[in-house]
């Protein structure tokens, strides 16, 4: 796994969209996996800002969300489908019919999920998963436990995911039980996962994910098996990590033709 550590959530986000940036003018028409909550916003940002100046367009872009709360419609305001059209896919030129997340309303979850997984195969795969991770180190919604094989399927939120995302809520028992989420081996599948992390609270889930053991209780140390993770954080999400000087030093020693920036 590479780690790059940067000063802030702002220079992080910038690097990030740096490299959502490549890939876009790699190909045009590439397969990206995008993820909601507070992390991915300033990246999200930075990569309409980039839009704007005409560097990048996501016209032929493909876009996967990792997850969407049961029973909550797509014109909720607490949906995530609201949340990528508010915060993203509404300020760029993607075109809505290209953008996919679970359908949290159903005849049948089981058939839902597969579907979802069809739809990814059938686009080629993900070319880059975006990903933020929770504090007990879920990815998705894999809370820990999750099977490291998983596939799309309904989970139950934790008591302490459902507090934490109750920020957005009127009231935390507004907080949908249930999520639809791409499973840990669908996120394994994409050819990088670029994940980010801001923020001391996220200090011990990010220590347990890079150097910690491959475990379900911490779902994300999974991406220690992919062969193209990347973690960008922010020093206060890096202060619990015991190799920190040493991925600065070979972030700064990296040659030219490995940059992205
Ligand atoms: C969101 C998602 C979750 C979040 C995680 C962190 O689509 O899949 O794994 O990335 O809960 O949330 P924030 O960024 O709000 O701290």
């Amino acid at each position: 796994m590479e780690v790059v550590i940067k000063s802030s959530p702002t220079e992080a986000s910038k690097s990030a969209a740096l490299l959502i940036k490549k890939t876009i003018l790699n190909d045009p028409a590439c397969v990206l996996g995008l993820a909601t909550g507070s992390t991915p916003l300033k990246t999200y940002e930075e990569l309409i800002k980039l839009y704007q100046e005409k560097i990048i367009s996501f016209k032929k872009v493909v876009s996967f969300n990792l997850d969407e709360y049961v029973g909550l419609a797509p014109a909720d305001k607490n949906s995530y489908r609201s949340f990528m059209n508010d915060n993203f896919f509404t300020r760029t030129d993607i075109q809505i019919k290209n953008t996919h997340l679970p359908n949290a309303l159903p005849k049948s979850i089981p058939e839902e999920c597969k579907d979802f997984e069809s739809k990814i195969k059938k686009a080629g795969g993900i070319d880059l998963q975006l990903l933020g991770i929770g504090l007990d180190g879920h990815i998705g919604f894999n809370e820990p436990g999750s099977s490291l094989n998983s596939r799309t399927r309904m989970k139950t939120l934790t008591p302490e995911t459902r507090l934490a995302n109750s920020k957005y809520f009127s009231a935390i028992d507004r907080v949908p039980k249930h999520v639809i989420t791409m499973g840990l081996g669908t996120i394994m599948e994409a050819k990088i996962c670029l994940l980010l992390a801001f923020g001391d609270d996220k200090a011990q889930a990010i220590a347990d994910m890079i150097e910690g053991p491959v475990t379900a209780s911490v779902p994300a140390s999974v991406l220690q098996f992919h062969p193209r993770c990347i973690a960008i954080i922010d020093e206060s999400a890096a202060a619990m990590l015991k190799r920190k000087n040493y991925y600065t030093q070979v972030y700064d020693d990296k040659p030219g033709w490995q940059r992205w920036e």
